[in-house]
């Protein structure tokens, strides 16, 4: 059963229900649809994600859904397996949500928190996986949704969520809580086109990596954070550690338009 709204947050999983319903990518599972119906499922998600940003341009930020080039570097860069709980911001229609389960351990818990209600309904009804928390609300709500869910301390946080289009202390309260809400050790991963998702989380946690996606529309970079397993050193000098968070261990392909010679965060640029 796929929880929305969070109707019964503390409710668990029901008994007997099986704990992986989501098959492979491309092949239907027993009680699946048929190639036919699932091709037609796949169009109807690419129709109300279209919808979804014509209603919302800002907030969902593309006119199509990930690919699956995208979908299999994010399930590669969280490093899934062994995780217990997972936390993704901004499912949307629930493709990103659907490769996770995909590679997620039959015992792990998948929170999704998706602002756009008919998003939300999409997953509800695409998805019944017993893994799966949908719940109606915003990433700024994370850590309510953590602690109302009964959840541990997440693992991997994966957001897809727009950063560029945000306010920007909007952006810094975001990544502030997801570094407080993730376990010692855990990732935060974002699929972004631009930079400012990096000026708002690189402050609060380990320099990220970066690597460009280009089978994609648009082309996006994968960010990844780790939290620290230890708070860092009261005793470390200011400038050095100013200089360690603005640090940016690229991938093969240069970072952008912001970069750590950039210095601090400029709210303005795009
Ligand atoms: C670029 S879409 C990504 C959708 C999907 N994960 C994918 O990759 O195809 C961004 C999603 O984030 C959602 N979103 C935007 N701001 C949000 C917020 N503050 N909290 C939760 N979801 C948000 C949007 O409604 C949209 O579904």
């Amino acid at each position: 059963m796929t929880r929305t709204q969070a109707a019964t947050p503390r409710a668990r999983t029901p008994a007997g229900a099986t704990p992986a319903m989501v098959a492979p990518r491309g092949e239907p599972a027993a009680g699946q649809p048929s190639r036919w119906a699932a091709a037609r499922e796949s169009v109807r998600d690419r129709w109300e994600f279209l919808k979804g940003f014509v209603h919302h341009p800002n907030q969902v930020a593309s006119v199509v859904a990930s690919s699956a080039r995208l979908e299999a570097q994010l399930v590669r860069t969280c490093r899934l397996p062994g995780a217990r709980c997972v936390v993704e911001l901004g499912p949307g229609t629930g493709g990103t949500t659907r490769a996770l389960l995909r590679a997620l351990d039959a015992q792990a818990r998948l929170l999704a928190v998706e602002l756009c209600p008919e998003f939300l309904a999409r997953i509800g009804e695409r998805i019944h996986d017993p893994r799966l928390i949908a719940q109606h609300g915003s990433a700024e709500q994370i850590a309510d949704f953590v602690a109302a869910w009964d959840l541990p301390p997440p693992d991997v946080v994966v957001s897809g969520i727009p950063f560029s289009t945000l306010p920007a202390a909007t952006g810094e309260r975001i990544a502030a809580r997801i570094a407080s809400v993730l376990a010692p050790g855990g990732r935060f991963v974002a699929y972004q086109l631009r930079a400012h998702v990096a000026r708002a989380a690189t402050p609060v946690l380990e320099p990220p990596t970066c690597e460009w996606q280009w089978l994609n529309i648009p082309p996006l970079r994968v960010f990844s954070w780790t939290k620290p397993v230890h708070p860092p050193s009261p005793t470390e000098h200011p400038a050095r550690r100013g200089q360690r968070q603005l640090q940016v261990r690229e991938g093969a392909l240069p970072v952008g338009p912001w970069s750590p010679q950039d210095g601090p965060r400029r709210h303005d640029d795009s």
